[in-house]
């Protein structure tokens, strides 16, 4: 499903010869729940915001589905981010103002082109049903506690249905129970057929993976199982 093909990545404002990423070659299988690990500043969000089509600037190829993004217009990137990929990231993004249920439903206004369900408000309901909230439909996230925001999130990136989820440290403000708690949602989507890729930093998310990626200044390498 994903695939990355020499992958190069320098920042612009970057010295010379300092790479980000540096001859990245992954195949991630569709179905998969892979780990991305690695200390800071390794490159793992970079990686992620590549994979996710966030980011077009480096050399290489990215393939979603055999399409290279490279190749793809603005407008068809974005597209296939809507249709294809959920984000979810550290810190939740919810708007403060608006209930659980609009925070999910929202993206739907802004969504070019067509989308595979007929109601949003609906199909938000469904989301909040599969991360267990259908009873705070109506709270707003001040009165929400992290782990709920962090489902609120995970839900609103559940609303197109895509097939790839990407998490940047989705359980890095959490505490480890609650964290707990995100990871088995995480292992449920994944049973139901969602590809889900994780950076994390901590042991109990790589262990839940089924493989786990390890980034070491700018290069990957990669570990078989979950013993991280
Ligand atoms: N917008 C940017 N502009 C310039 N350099 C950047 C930018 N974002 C990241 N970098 C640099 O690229 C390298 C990789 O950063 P990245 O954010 O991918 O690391 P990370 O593994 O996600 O770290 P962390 O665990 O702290 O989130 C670092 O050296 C960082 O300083
Ligand atoms: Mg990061």
């Amino acid at each position: 499903m994903i695939t990355l093909k020499n992958i190069n990545k320098r920042y612009k404002t970057a010295a010379e010869g300092e790479y980000a990423l540096r001859d990245i070659n992954l195949h991630i299988d569709e179905g998969d729940l892979v780990a991305i690990v690695g200390t800071s500043g390794s490159g793992k969000t970079t990686l992620l915001n590549l994979i996710g089509g966030l980011d077009r600037d480096y050399t290489g190829q990215v393939l979603i589905d055999g399409q290279d993004l490279g190749k793809l217009s603005d407008r068809a990137l974005s597209d296939l981010r809507n249709r294809k990929i959920g984000f979810v990231f550290q810190q939740f993004s919810l708007l403060d103002h608006c209930s659980a249920l609009d925070n999910v439903a929202l993206p739907a206004n802004f969504a070019r082109g067509p989308v595979n369900f007929a109601n949003p408000k609906q199909r938000a309901i469904e989301t909040l049903k599969a991360v267990g909230l259908e009873h705070k439909l109506n709270a707003f996230p001040g009165s929400l506690s992290g782990g709920q925001k962090q489902r609120v999130a995970i839900a609103r990136a559940l609303l197109f249905k895509p097939k790839l989820l990407l998490c940047d440290e989705p359980t890095g403000s959490l505490d480890t129970q609650t964290g707990q708690q995100i990871i088995n949602i995480f292992q449920e989507l994944n049973r139901e057929g969602y590809t889900i890729v994780i950076i994390t930093h901590e042991a109990r998310v790589s262990a839940a993976a089924h493989r786990v990626i390890r980034i070491e200044d700018g290069h990957l390498v990669d570990e078989k199982g979950a013993e991280a």
